[in-house]
């Protein structure tokens, strides 16, 4: 799809409707097929090894999008390198009372309360058996145009009435580990009662001690996504917790519940978590000081207000590896995953970076 297409007609006409139909629309049109797939093989200054992975370029889907692990292979098409599924709740949960996405188009933002709406676990993993299984109509579709299959990352929620926390990240961890090319632990979304505060010290401790547990060999990299309201003991924590246990990389970082001045989008006052433009200053903060407490050994993964080439330039100097974006796409449309991954291999190339790894954590090597 051009950008023409998207600015003038269906941009426009996806924002006339509420942001959840629209939503729903939009997975529709892409699980029928009627998606723009990139032609162009990814520049291969982009490419990143991670985990014994090869990743075409850096630029992934963030979770939320794809729920459900229904539209994988079309977003891979549309050149993203990753996709991320989730979050998944063991048992299907409806969510929070509609309306629960707002859009702040002023700020470039969406404030949403979806509270982990979700089909459960049965159906994402027969979902996802069948996309592993199926490479000739899914993932090829990305080697038909000389681009390295997308991989897909799986992040696991917990369910709004279950008392035992781990017990619920432990049941999806096990039932998807043979699925995914990393799974994700995520205790930030700020719409579950009581899920943040797994991000202590000793409930993180004992989270990720569990997971890790039933995890069956050989296992895929664990990774846990982070809040951006975090105090600085809450990081050095998260820091020391996540090097002690062996987890793979972070997430950095989920929506926040802050409303930064200067938003001006009438829904600003809508409870729920912060995406987008607004959020790019404070999650791009956390990224880097978790590079700077892990001292840069473990892969980050940076996402929060990406919107363009540049954006993205500054998560990877600021320490991540790969990035994510998801808000971005809603106000620019399909075309954005090229043009980031354009203004990107340019920027890389314009500082006289080879690779993308060289580039990784930059900016703190080079403020002394
Ligand atoms: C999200 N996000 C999210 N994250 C997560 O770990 N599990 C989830 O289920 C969801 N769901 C979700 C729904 C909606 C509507 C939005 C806008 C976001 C958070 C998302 O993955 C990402 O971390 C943030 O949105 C920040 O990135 P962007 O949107 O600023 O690029």
């Amino acid at each position: 799809m051009t950008s023409f297409l998207f600015d003038r007609l269906i941009g426009p006409g996806l924002r006339l409707l509420d942001p959840e139909a629209a939503h729903g629309l939009t997975l529709r049109a892409l699980a029928a097929g009627l998606a723009p797939r990139a032609t162009d093989p990814d520049d291969p200054v982009l490419a990143m090894q991670l985990w014994g992975r090869d990743f075409a370029n850096p630029v992934g889907l963030s979770a939320g999008f794809d729920k459900d692990a229904q539209v994988m292979a079309p977003m891979l098409a549309l050149g993203f390198g990753f996709v991320e599924v989730g979050s998944i709740t063991p048992r299907p949960q409806a969510g929070n009372p509609k309306p629960r996405i707002f859009r702040l188009p002023e700020d470039s933002a969406v404030i949403n309360r979806l509270g982990f709406n979700s089909g459960g676990l049965e159906a994402a993993v027969e979902r996802l058996k069948s996309y592993r299984a199926a490479p000739a109509t899914g993932r090829a579709t990305g080697r038909a145009t000389g681009r390295a299959t997308g991989l897909v990352g799986i992040n696991l929620g917990k369910n709004r009435d279950s008392v035992d926390a781990a017990g619920d990240y432990a049941t999806g961890a096990a039932a998807l580990a043979p699925l995914a090319d990393y799974l994700v632990v995520n205790v930030s979304s700020p719409n579950t009662p009581g899920l943040r505060a797994l991000q202590g010290r000793g409930e993180l401790e004992d989270l990720l001690g569990r997971v890790m547990a039933v995890l069956p060999a050989p296992a895929p990299p664990l990774l846990l996504k982070i809040a951006p309201d975090l105090t600085e003991e809450d990081k050095q924590d998260i820091a020391a917790v996540c090097l002690a246990a062996g987890v793979a990389g972070i997430v950095a970082t989920n929506t926040t519940i802050a409303r930064p001045d200067g938003l001006r989008g009438a829904a600003k006052t809508e409870g729920g978590g912060l995406s987008g433009k607004p959020l790019f200053a404070a999650s791009t903060a956390v990224l880097s000081d978790l590079y700077r407490l892990t001292e840069g050994r473990l892969p980050l993964i940076g996402v929060g207000g990406i919107a363009s080439g540049a954006d993205a330039y500054r998560k990877i100097r600021a320490g991540a590896s790969l990035v994510q974006l998801y808000t971005a796409l809603i106000y620019q449309g399909p075309a954005l995953v090229a043009r980031i991954k354009r203004e990107l291999a340019r920027l890389l190339r314009d500082d006289g970076f080879d690779s993308l790894s060289a580039a990784v954590g930059a900016d703190h090597r080079y403020s002394g």
